[in-house]
């Protein structure tokens, strides 16, 4: 995606076909763009006078243009001025791609010259994310007249006096985060048949191409040496070999080192404890905590923040092999504590455990945030629009609901009460794998988790519902998944490195 920051008398449209992206706020008029050609502004004004143009919130409305220097004008809605968010002009992007598809543009140039300032990288996210579809399986009518194209030009103009190199930081910043999103989204809508740990192993050996940063898979037979036996459990029932894939990043400025460790189980059947086969296909995303921080790694290694990041992703299936793990087994995981597996569908935490025990224990990180699609129980609790949050530490849990206020991303704290704490002890063992059902799973499976990173600053973020399945989201088609975190994450990251 180029990305283009230009003053109104700047701007350029060259052959491509391409758009001027008109912002309309809810009663103010008339429509003010420096860009637009009479002829247009006239017309647009026609619409408005009908009522067809309203500024309501993300009403886009495409008029073509063939005989200015753009082929067609589109106006979207922002909605009241007072109401006006950064994600409404995201969604109002996401909304206008559809347009922008049927309309075959590659060149979009949005006008905010004669607007007050808004935060235009929210447009260059919109796009981005609004136009990804993954549709590689498809076959492609191969003779077909006009194959299908994609924006592949953003120019914003804006004010004469307006800081042009500020803003096109802010949007380069916004559309490498993105892509990587989209990347994320890829990883995860891929099946499962594919997207096997080795494969997730390979992906993130490409991020590590910078010398800058490193990667390592550690093999099974690593693990059973380091009694690495919760993850090793879960992987028994599979013939896909489990890995353990750890990517290292290194600034010389960082003073500090945080780290990253997503839940990559690349298919969830449950295990013996077996889910029923409604839905069950959807358990291919149960390695979206994973595709978040991988993909988070990327935009690590291109923006260079001045923090050493480890990134670390235990992946496995959870399947009903041969030998798959049994309830009522008790395992010991690399730090001593034993754990009795009362339910084998509950193997994110037995994963992550090992996982994050292992992480603190090795690089002693002053922050570990983990990344999960633990719970069926946190859609039931906050939906698809929000990730549960959970933290040991204030300071954590503040920047990161500051860093998901940024990007839209969001997160909300749940307790971690001793109470619910009870809730996990073992029978025989120290701890149990569930809680007792239909009370605070979600929690539970938090207060599982609190116990593999001794007294580190940490959060963790379940994803079960965020990571795919939302609604109404215009730049988030409901048919994949949402690349939740990867933003997030990396907003998180570049804020603890300044
Ligand atoms: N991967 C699931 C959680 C999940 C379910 C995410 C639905 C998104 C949508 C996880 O491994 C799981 O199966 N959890 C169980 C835990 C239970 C057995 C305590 C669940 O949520 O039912
Ligand atoms: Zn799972
Ligand atoms: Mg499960």
């Amino acid at each position: 995606m180029q990305i283009q920051v230009v003053k109104s008398s700047e701007v350029t449209f060259d052959d491509v076909e391409s758009c001027l992206v008109v912002p309309v706020f809810e009663r103010v008029f008339p429509l003010n763009s420096e860009v637009l050609r009479e002829q247009d502004e006239l017309t647009l004004q026609a619409l408005v006078d009908k009522g067809s143009i309203t500024g309501k919130a993300r009403e886009c409305f495409y008029v073509p243009s063939p005989n200015s220097l753009y082929h067609g004008v589109l106006s979207i809605g922002l909605g009241k001025k007072e109401d006006f968010t950064a994600e409404t002009l995201r969604r109002a992007a996401g909304k206008a791609c559809s347009l922008f598809s049927a309309n075959r543009v590659q060149h979009v140039c949005l006008d905010v010259s004669r607007q007050e300032p808004i935060s235009v990288e929210a447009f260059v996210e919109g796009v981005i994310l609004g136009q990804y579809s993954f549709d590689v399986y498809k076959r492609q009518e191969e003779d077909a007249e006009h194959p299908p194209v994609k924006v592949e030009k953003i120019t914003l103009a804006v004010a004469n006096d307006a800081d042009v190199e500020a803003i096109r930081i802010r949007c380069q910043l916004a559309a490498v985060m993105c892509l990587s999103a989209n990347g994320a989204r890829h990883l995860a809508n891929t099946a499962a048949n594919e997207m096997t740990p080795t494969a997730l192993a390979e992906f993130a050996q490409g991020i590590a191409k910078e010398a800058a940063c490193d990667c390592y898979v550690m093999e099974r037979e690593e693990m059973e040496k380091r009694g690495m036996n919760a993850l090793l459990g879960v992987a028994k029932g599979s013939s896909q070999p489990p890995k353990l894939i750890i990517l290292h990043y290194r600034h010389s400025d960082a003073s500090k080192t945080l780290a990253l460790v997503g839940k990559g189980v690349t298919f969830d059947a449950g295990g013996l404890s077996l889910k029923p086969s409604n839905g069950m296909h959807e358990m291919k995303y149960d390695m979206c905590g994973a595709a978040a921080v991988l993909c988070t790694m990327m935009n690590v290694v291109e923006l260079k923040p001045a923090v050493n990041v480890i990134c670390v992703v235990p992946a496995v299936e959870n399947k009903t092999g041969a030998d798959a793990q049994t309830p009522g087994d008790i395992v010991r995981a690399c730090n001593g504590t034993t754990i009795e597996v009362h339910n084998t569908d509950a193997e994110g935490r037995l994963v992550l455990a090992d996982a994050m025990a292992y992480t603190v224990e090795e690089y002693h990180p002053d922050v570990l945030v983990d990344v999960a699609t633990l719970t069926g129980a946190c859609v039931v609790a906050l939906g698809h629009y929000a990730a549960g949050l959970f933290t040991n530490n204030e300071d954590v849990c503040a920047a990161l609901q500051a860093a998901g206020t940024q990007c839209d991303e969001r997160v909300w704290p749940l307790p971690m009460w001793p109470d619910y704490e009870k809730l996990i002890e073992g029978e025989h063992a120290d701890l149990c794998n569930i809680g007792p059902q239909g009370e605070a799973g979600t929690i539970t499976a938090a207060c599982f988790l609190k116990k593999f990173v001794d007294d580190t600053p940490w959060a963790h973020i379940d994803i079960a519902g965020t990571a795919w399945g939302g609604k109404n989201i215009d730049y988030l088609n409901p048919k994949f998944a949402t690349g939740y975190g990867v933003r997030l994450l990396t907003h998180w990251l570049l804020a603890q490195a300044k």
